[in-house]
């Protein structure tokens, strides 16, 4: 599904591709933006307004300078060359869960949801983890953040809860698992 250059949607010509370093800014705006608009009530204010582009900016600098083989991180471009959404994946960073993936992050700017952007982010960062010899992808959200109703959409399964630390709060967060990926992809692949 992504190749080259990356690929087209073929319902709005929304691009899927690998990230760039020189993405970093436009991937901050869209998780700055996402932050205070999706946690509001979720996550403490001041954690929220403390929320900055540019020290953003250099963060995911940062991680995009050295993201390496061992991880995936996708933007959706418009075709007029605007990244509106990105999700990062990997091998799973906690290893008792008994999936061997996971998908790190996703976030897809607020006038961009609801369009399929999310689901083909999604379907690519798992085929990127079914290439590199992952079977199982597991993704951790806030209990109270409705995006647990796009990994169900997406056929994700309850797996497990634990609290997080958040600006001194603690908050419930919950996973949901895909136990095999292939089957996954390729139901939704069949779909789309
Ligand atoms: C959650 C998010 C990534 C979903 O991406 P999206 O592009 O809006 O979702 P899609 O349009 O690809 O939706 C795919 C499917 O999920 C369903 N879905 C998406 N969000 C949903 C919601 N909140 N409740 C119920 N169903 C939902 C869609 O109806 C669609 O179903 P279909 O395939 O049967 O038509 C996006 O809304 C977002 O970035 N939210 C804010 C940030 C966030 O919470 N990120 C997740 C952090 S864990």
């Amino acid at each position: 599904m992504l190749s080259g250059q990356g690929t087209r949607c073929r319902k709005d010509s929304m691009r899927i591709r690998h990230a760039r370093v020189e993405d970093a800014e436009a991937i901050s705006r869209v998780h700055v933006d996402s932050w205070k608009t999706t946690y509001r009530g979720m996550v403490p204010d001041h954690v929220l307004d403390g929320l900055n582009y540019e020290r953003n900016t250099l963060r995911w600098r940062e991680m995009l300078s050295n993201i390496g083989e061992m991880k995936c991180f996708l933007v959706a471009e418009t075709s007029d060359g605007q990244v509106v959404g990105f999700a990062t994946g990997g091998p799973n960073r906690e290893l008792d869960t008994g999936y061997n993936g996971e998908l790190y992050a996703i976030y897809i700017s607020n006038e961009n949801q609801n369009r399929g952007v999310g689901k083909r982010l999604v379907l690519n960062i798992a085929l990127w983890l079914i290439h590199h010899r992952y079977t199982s992808m597991l993704v951790w959200v806030l209990e109270k953040n409705p995006a647990k109703y796009f990994y169900e959409a997406l056929g994700g399964c309850y797996v497990s809860r634990k609290k997080i630390e958040i600006g001194s709060a603690l908050i419930d967060e919950i996973s949901f698992g895909w136990p095999n990926l292939a089957e996954f992809v390729n139901a939704h692949v069949r779909k789309a």
